[in-house]
């Protein structure tokens, strides 16, 4: 098994893969059910997670595995000055595959370099959440009908938003999006994401600031939370963490069929009233989330599913 610390890490054809298997595991859920059976992952969450670290845990529960970890740092030997390098090289003995979310850009990397058994990348600070884009994926996937051909608008913190980079690399590669990426100036997105879509000729980009002049245009929107526990500076967070509210108003203004993501937790970004919308999928991403990692963590550690057909090589 390899380990995942970005979706690059992945093959397009493998992430097809992923997607085809999640829909299989969806309609198959007792078939799979003794997948990963002896199998044990680890969740080494050093930071607050719902729905990341318990679709990890519930999809190795649900293929028949176990799970062990810890649920912020304070009770794990991180607090006695324990180095990632020296936890993985623990772990490593225990388990066959561990998910890793750490507040600083670039630790689950140097997780996976420290392991000997796979490393899952469940967030990394500000920089990457492949295994969401998976979700966002077959969300796109089951909404469309395809990844590509789409106008999305991602709206927010595009600065620290992980999901919003790895969304913006992986849809990249699939080509032929058009973004336009709705920030105040303060959270433009990176200039290393930008330049993914710039090396990509059938991508394009637009940096706007307003939501309500673009949203009649948007194929997707892909609303963010102003990411509170990056900002340096509390004034700056308050200034800024209700610039955007998606409401029934603006959804008025934008296309019949358009869908509106968010990776959750939302704070204050989509009012309540928006939930009943059947354009609202952020919970179709929850669910997704879950399948996601049930066909990821399968595949890493190498478990086929009973009865399931991979994609014929024509079909990718
Ligand atoms: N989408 C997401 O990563 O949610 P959690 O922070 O609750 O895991």
């Amino acid at each position: 098994g390899k380990s995942v610390i970005t979706l690059d890490d992945l093959s397009i054809r493998q992430i097809r893969e992923l997607l085809h298997k999640a829909q299989y595991i969806d309609s198959h859920r007792k078939e799979v059910a003794h997948t990963c059976e002896g199998r044990v992952l680890a969740t080494l969450f050093y930071e607050p997670s719902t729905r990341t670290r318990l679709s990890f845990e519930t999809a190795m529960l649900r293929l028949g595995g176990k799970v062990i970890g810890f649920a912020g740092a304070q009770l794990a030997s991180v607090t006695k000055g324990e180095t990632i390098a020296d936890t993985l090289k623990t772990v490593s003995n225990y388990v066959d595959v561990v998910a890793i979310r750490h507040p600083k850009e670039g630790a689950a990397l140097v997780a996976s370099r420290a392991a000997s058994v796979p490393v899952i990348n469940a967030g990394d600070g500000g920089h990457m959440h492949p295994t969401q884009t998976l979700a966002d994926l077959a969300t796109l996937q089951s909404r469309f009908g395809r990844v590509t051909n789409l106008t999305v608008g991602l709206c927010g913190d595009l600065t620290f938003g992980r999901t919003v980079h790895s969304l913006i690399e992986t849809l990249c590669r699939f080509g032929n999006v058009n973004f336009v990426l709705i920030s105040p100036d303060e959270l433009k997105t990176p200039r290393y994401v930008l330049d993914r879509i710039d090396a990509t000729p059938s991508c394009s980009y637009t940096e706007v600031k307003d939501l309500v002049s673009v949203i009649g245009d948007l194929d997707v929107l892909y609303m963010t939370r102003v990411q509170k526990e990056r900002f340096f500076n509390e004034d700056d967070y308050l200034r800024l963490r209700d610039t955007y509210i998606l409401d029934e108003a603006k959804m008025a203004k934008a296309k019949p069929d358009m869908a509106v993501l968010h990776p959750l937790p939302r704070v204050n970004e989509i009012a309540v009233e928006v939930d009943d919308d059947p354009r609202a999928a952020y919970f179709e991403q929850v669910k997704n989330g879950m399948l996601m990692r049930m066909a990821l963590e399968s595949s890493v550690v190498g478990d086929e599913l009973p009865g399931y057909e991979p994609l014929e090589a024509k079909e990718v």
